[in-house]
């Protein structure tokens, strides 16, 4: 009897829930491995263990949690096949995000989950010693599986993000906190008449001019490696912004939006994909996504439509339209909303103080700021990569120099 055909009891249901851990672990490992890679075709234990350069009998073990969880099949003739499940754990399919799942960096502060609980902590910080994004700079390696297994998540939503009817007037367009830059990669190819620009961490961005020049987009995309609390390229009609809102507290997540706010040309908008807080007895990948904020960050959390429309409103933003995204994730649609609070003028007076006006490309290109300095510190990139790596900076390609007002 299979534990398919065990009694759907209580303390069952319990028990799968529990043996989470060991499917975790056992796809992170398959992952590490290499052995949906490996397996182009079906293999015998010896030639699989040979390739994957393990011992025969302990991978035959993980084998068998493989097949019954589906993502193996035994031939009769003792070979192993991947199956269409199996093939998902592919390396540039879920293989990075796998393997991402079950490392250490990521395994072990879920230890102190109750201790966040408790306390407010930030799980990662505690085990780690230092924050998430400073240990990403400070770890080259776990950065670059982070950022591939990010990925993972963002290529299933570009493409509905490309073909959305939002997109259809866009000309140019800032991925805030875009990462190796996929978002922004699939939605100019998608839309041949898109100019782009991505901004994030210097040490993050340098990874992704290979891969622009790679898809044939030279000349249609800028890198800004930056911090995006102190100032974003301005004049853009669309600006869009991934999963980050969800890593910060409410007040950096107001100072960003502040950012945003301040550099969209009139007319622009705002795209932000996030989860959503539904209300209600269900099970949503949001509440999963919440607690990982919980262990991951200092004070991010996913939030409701109400607080999305809050934040936004303190930003001078409206909440226009909200849109599902398929996979948990949803577009929230943001315009200038006129007027900004009092608390706006308070949460972005750092920034409002930063010089900004007439602020071009270049200038913001190659702005510095503290933040970002003392984060990328161990990074191996020189200083003065520190304010831009760009396809071509003689050209400013895509925002006008244009003064604005300060936020009143
Ligand atoms: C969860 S990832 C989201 C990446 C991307 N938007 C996506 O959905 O695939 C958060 C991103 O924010 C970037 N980030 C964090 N702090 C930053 C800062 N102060 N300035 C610029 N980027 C930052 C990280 O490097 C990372 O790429």
């Amino acid at each position: 009897m299979g534990l398919a055909d065990e009694p759907d009891t209580h303390a069952a249901r319990l028990m799968r829930m529990l043996g989470g851990k060991w499917i975790v672990q056992a796809l992170a490992a398959a992952a590490e491995l290499r052995l949906a890679d490996i397996l182009t075709e079906p293999l015998a234990l010896a030639e699989l263990a040979r390739r994957a350069e393990c011992q025969p009998e302990p991978l035959a073990r993980l084998l068998r949690v493989l097949v019954g969880e589906g993502l193996l099949e035994l031939l009769p003739d003792s070979r192993y096949e991947l199956t269409p499940l199996g093939a998902e754990l592919r390396r540039g399919a879920l293989g990075e995000l796998a393997e991402f799942v079950g490392s250490p960096s990521q395994w072990v502060p879920w230890n102190k989950l109750t201790q966040s609980i408790r306390t407010g902590e930030c799980a990662f910080t505690a085990s780690q010693g230092q924050s998430l994004f400073e240990y990403l700079t400070a770890h080259p390696e776990e950065a670059r599986l982070y950022d591939t297994a990010v990925d993972a998540f963002t290529r299933q939503q570009a493409h509905e993000l490309a073909n959305h009817e939002l997109m259809a007037d866009v000309q140019s367009i800032v991925d805030v906190g875009g990462g190796r830059g996929t978002l922004l990669l699939e939605l100019l190819k998608r839309r041949p008449n898109l100019q782009g620009l991505l901004v994030d961490r210097p040490d993050v961005v340098a990874t992704a001019a290979p891969r622009f020049d790679a898809a044939g987009l030279k000349g249609r995309y800028q890198l800004f490696g930056g911090d995006f609390f102190e100032a974003l390229p301005e004049g853009a009609d669309c600006y869009v912004i991934k999963h980050v809102i969800h890593n910060w507290s409410d007040a950096d997540a107001t100072k960003l939006l502040c950012a945003c706010a301040r550099a969209m040309a009139p007319g622009a908008k705002l795209l932000v994909v996030e989860g959503l807080l539904l209300p209600g007895n269900i099970r949503d990948l949001a509440r999963y996504m919440d607690l990982e904020m919980l262990v991951l960050t200092e004070s991010g959390k996913e939030r409701s439509k109400p607080e999305f429309r809050k934040l936004f409103s303190r930003a001078g933003l409206k909440l226009a339209s909200t849109h599902s995204l398929g996979l948990g994730a949803w577009l929230l649609v943001a315009q200038s909303g006129g007027g900004v609070s009092g608390l706006t003028r308070v949460m972005c007076a750092e920034q409002i103080s930063w010089p900004w006006m007439r602020v071009s490309v270049r200038k913001v290109l190659t702005s510095s700021s503290p933040r970002m300095r003392s984060t990328s510190s161990s990074s191996s990139l020189p200083s003065a990569m520190y304010g831009c790596v760009s396809s071509s900076l003689r050209t400013p390609i895509i925002m006008p120099t244009r003064t604005r007002p300060p936020p009143r």
